[in-house]
């Protein structure tokens, strides 16, 4: 375990009081909600999802809690699209904007929230007349435009669960999400654009369909970039031709509590990913709650932006269920932050790349911004002239998310960014946790620089050692102590591994897979994953999914992957493999293996660097040592090695190491 030394916070000193005094109109230190929590955690849910939400039937229990099966709200019915869509438009807010996109390229749409509305009754029409019905499942795989929460927002409004699959993962993801879940249809683009070009998306469509997905009857593409895909006869549908022959009206059917709302795929220790299942009700309820309370929002007059891609949790939570059923402005971008706009390609300035960000921030007056510490020590690395150039004085509240974030990074977004006048919310949580778990209320938290601070109301965390006893002070394991309503309801087709990885570390806690360190004011610092799996940017990719890739190479016999320290990135995979016999190692090899990975599970997965060794560090057992390993990788000193069954292996492969067999 991780002993969690925080140097610089220690050294700094610093402590940040309740954003009232960044900021008059905020609350001030009001502990109120808390209280309210703590003499009943039930009671305050279910207000909170009365007053946040629109029920079309009041449920008539809070919580069923069979350990560790929850139903939260069970009795009760509602849509989520009407939550996010009718009920404001019927308000008399439908011309409120719900979407500023950007598109990469710098062209612009602005969504009403009455736009929205029309699109997705439209599409979800498009979804029946298919052959959808309530209880279906079907997979995304789009680039960030507007059309992507139409199509979400449609699947909700009739009941079928969306899998979403991020735009950067492979043919092969998509065939065995696909074929996990019994998707019916595919909703793609052509392509989207990334880094100044059109990247293909369509295309692995096709490929992951060649495999084989039986399920998959229809596919239905967007057509963003004009790249003339292929169109397979009576399979593929074009977006705009099915919406143009599609009825404008569909009305929301109203949804048990616990109807499936999404599966999302995510990296367990297993080279399997497991397909998250998240529920209706209580899903809406916690993130609306933490989206309002955490961002101290103003729906009336914010610009809200989270630069997550919906891909990921981050995104479905926080770009379109909880923005949404909040009635709040958004901005939506397509690209990567490292874009420049056209028109600065060629620009006086040497690199407008690093300006994109905050351009967006001034031009649309954005309040508040959610994003992850990788991308904070980038723009730290870009320096400080670039938003320095900029009139950033509407940001209000400034977010984190996705890995711990280390106190230098978190001051210089204080003041770089949020120009000492904005509280910063280190939000932990995980797809499996559906919404914000640990994290600073603005107004309320006196924050420190590095820490999430503590668990929201009604949810209740605690770090525990190896047996499991509570700790009050140092070093542990972070469990949650009670249910929560947008909790993981499930693996999907799963049962026992969702009971074996989550409920059965500590009896009668959920075990989140994080070490974590318990300061002397009771606050938490995340430390990081205790299991085999790395955070990569803030992206979770397990080392056996890696492993797997590496082997399916025709020269590995055998290869071991660990998460090295990177500056930027927090983690940096790292693949050691030895090659089978008929194999000659070289520079061209590596790199081959290196793209088989990228192949196999996408380009975030590419290991930033492989060592071909002669053989790897094990125990007598014949476990691989991946501690060793890691230390090589990040220079340390190796210190006991006398478990190892040939403890000269190391040697052999730190030598390699040091002799530059990096990239
Ligand atoms: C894992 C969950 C939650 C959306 C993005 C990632 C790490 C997440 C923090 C934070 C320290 C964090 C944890 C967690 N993590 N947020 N604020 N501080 N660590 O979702 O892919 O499900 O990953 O990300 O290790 O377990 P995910």
């Amino acid at each position: 375990m991780a002993d969690g030394s925080i140097e610089v916070y220690e050294s700094e000193g610093r402590r940040f009081p309740p954003s009232a005094e960044f900021a008059a109109a905020a609350l001030t230190n009001d502990r109120s909600l808390y209280d309210e929590a703590d003499a009943d955690f039930e009671a305050f849910w279910a207000r909170q999802a009365r007053e946040l939400l629109t029920w079309s039937k009041d449920f008539d229990t809070i919580l069923e809690w069979d350990l560790p099966f929850a139903k939260w709200f069970p009795g009760g019915e509602l849509n989520v699209s009407e939550n996010c869509l009718d009920r404001h438009v019927a308000a008399g807010r439908g011309d409120r904007v719900a979407y500023h996109f950007e598109g990469e390229p710098g062209d612009t749409r602005t969504i009403t929230y009455a736009d929205l509305l029309a699109d997705v009754e439209r599409f979800a029409n498009v979804l029946k007349g298919l052959g959808l019905r309530k209880g279906d499942r079907l997979a995304i795989y789009m680039p960030m435009i507007p059309e992507l929460p139409v199509a979400m927002l449609a699947c909700t409004r009739i009941g079928v669960a969306h899998s979403v699959i991020f735009g950067g993962f492979s043919p092969d993801a998509i065939t065995d999400r696909c074929v996990d879940a019994e998707a019916k249809v595919i909703i793609t683009a052509d392509a989207g654009y990334r880094r100044g070009e059109p990247s293909a998306l369509k295309p692995n469509v096709d490929a992951a369909l060649e495999v084989g997905a039986p399920s998959v009857e229809h596919v239905i593409v967007v057509d963003r970039c004009g790249t003339d895909p292929m169109m397979v006869d009576g399979r593929d549908h074009w977006w705009h031709d099915l919406m143009a022959e599609a009825e404008p009206r569909c009305p929301a059917e109203p949804m048990d509590a616990e109807q499936l709302l999404y599966l999302l795929y995510t990296s367990g220790t297993t080279a399997k990913p497991k397909g998250i299942m998240h529920t209706t009700g209580g899903y809406l309820t916690q993130v609306a709650f933490t989206h309002k309370y955490v961002f101290d929002l103003r729906p009336d007059t914010d610009v809200y932006w989270c630069a997550a891609d919906i891909g990921w949790v981050t995104g479905h939570s926080y770009i379109v269920y909880g923005p949404l059923t909040n009635g709040c402005t958004s901005v939506m971008y397509e690209g990567t932050p490292d874009t420049p706009l056209p028109e600065h390609r060629d620009g006086d300035r040497a690199d407008w790349r690093k300006d994109r960000l905050w351009d967006i921030i001034e031009r649309y007056g954005v309040t508040q911004l959610y994003t992850a510490p990788t991308a904070i020590r980038t723009f730290m690395k870009w320096g400080d002239e670039w938003p320095d150039a900029h009139d950033l004085s509407t940001l209000r509240v400034l977010g984190t998310v996705g890995e711990p974030i280390n106190p230098e990074a978190w001051m210089w977004y204080h003041r770089h960014i949020g120009r000492e006048s904005c509280p910063i919310v280190d939000t932990w949580w995980q797809t499996e946790t559906g919404g914000h778990m640990i994290t600073p209320l603005p107004g309320v938290t006196t924050t420190k620089p590095g820490t999430a601070t503590n668990p929201i109301p009604g949810v209740y965390a605690e770090v525990v050692d190896d047996d499991g006893n509570a700790v009050t002070e140092g070093g542990g394991y972070l469990t949650i102590t009670k249910p929560w309503p947008s909790m993981l309801r499930g693996i999907w087709g799963d049962e026992d591994r969702y009971r074996d990885t989550y409920w059965s570390t500590y009896e009668g806690r959920y075990f989140a897979g994080d070490g974590a360190r318990v300061d002397d004011d009771g606050y938490i610092w995340i430390l990081g994953r205790v299991d085999d799996v790395m955070n990569v940017s803030g992206h979770r990719i397990s080392t056996s999914e890696v492993e797997s890739a590496l082997v399916d190479h025709p020269a590995v016999a055998e290869a071991a992957v660990v998460g090295a320290t990177d500056e930027i990135t927090g983690q940096a995979i790292v693949g050691y493999v030895i090659l089978r016999g008929t194999a000659s190692a070289s520079d061209d090899l590596r790199e081959e293996i290196r793209q088989h990975v990228a192949k196999k599970l996408g380009a975030t997965a590419r290991p930033k660097a492989v060592f071909l060794v002669p053989d790897l560090p094990k125990t007598r057992s014949g476990k691989i040592m991946r501690r060793l390993l890691r230390d090589v990788a990040d220079g340390h000193d190796l210190g006991d090695t006398t478990t190892l069954a040939d403890p000269n292996v190391v040697e052999a492969i730190r030598a390699g190491a040091e002799a530059g067999d990096d990239d």
